[in-house]
């Protein structure tokens, strides 16, 4: 199977866990990236279902309008039944690294209201210790320089984020991305918590405070469910 294959494969699950799982007339959260965009393609068949999605960027509100979503804003729920997104990397716990699509604090805002926070992702993703994948920081652009320095103390390796064009990347809220390599994340919870404090962060991008409640994974012998 091909990685758009199993990322289908886990976005139809996805889709099916969604319409098993919450009432009708409920609004849905979705997050950002291509297993999403699988996942909101499903989505798109059993639309009638649902009163509308919260969307956590603005390329997945392009993509749940064009299929004829309904996009509502946050401040217009109290609270979500479920929020399916994908990750970067998610270890053994359901601590996950995300922000490789830029969208991690929109992600986050997201997943916070969500009562469950359904992962979804290929076995690539699964990992025994987070930190193979760069941790993506979103901060406020004046904290860049200084923001680096700091993270070079922690043993890190930063890197600002370019756009496709090489001009500094630009995320949803305008704001910067430092991909941060070389980390060991041995305990996923503290960091996130150290890193959210400097001045200059918007977020880090790691979910541990408020990590998946389930994962479905995709392999080559089906989708496996994962309890945390
Ligand atoms: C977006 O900012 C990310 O958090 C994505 O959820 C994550 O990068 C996974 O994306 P893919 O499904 O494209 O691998």
């Amino acid at each position: 199977m091909t990685q758009d294959e199993l990322k289908q494969l886990v976005g139809r699950a996805a889709a099916n866990y969604v319409l098993s799982n919450v009432a009708q007339g409920a609004v849905v959260g979705v997050g950002t990236g291509s297993t999403v965009n699988f996942f909101i393609d499903e989505l798109a068949a059993v639309k009638d279902r649902f009163r509308g999605a919260i969307s956590s960027s603005v390329a997945s509100t392009e993509r749940l309008k064009k299929h004829g979503i309904v996009v509502l804003e946050l401040d217009e729920v109290e609270t979500l039944p479920v929020y399916v997104d994908g990750a970067d990397e998610i270890d053994r716990e359901g601590h996950m690294i995300k922000g490789g699509g830029g969208a991690l604090t929109r992600e986050k805002i997201v997943a916070m209201v969500a009562q469950t926070f359904v992962c979804i992702a290929d076995t690539s993703k699964r990992v025994d210790r987070l930190g193979g994948f760069p941790l993506p920081i979103e901060v406020i652009p004046m904290a860049r320089a200084a923001l680096m320095r700091r993270l070079v103390d922690l043993g890190g390796d930063p890197v600002l984020r370019l756009a496709k064009d090489q001009s500094v990347f630009v995320s949803d809220n305008g704001n910067s991305i430092l991909d941060v390599h070389g980390l060991t994340i041995e305990n996923p919870e503290a960091l996130e918590i150290e890193i959210n404090s400097w001045p200059g962060v918007v977020t880090v991008g790691l979910f541990a405070q408020r990590g998946a409640n389930i994962c479905l994974l995709g392999s080559a012998d089906g989708v496996e469910r994962i309890d945390y």
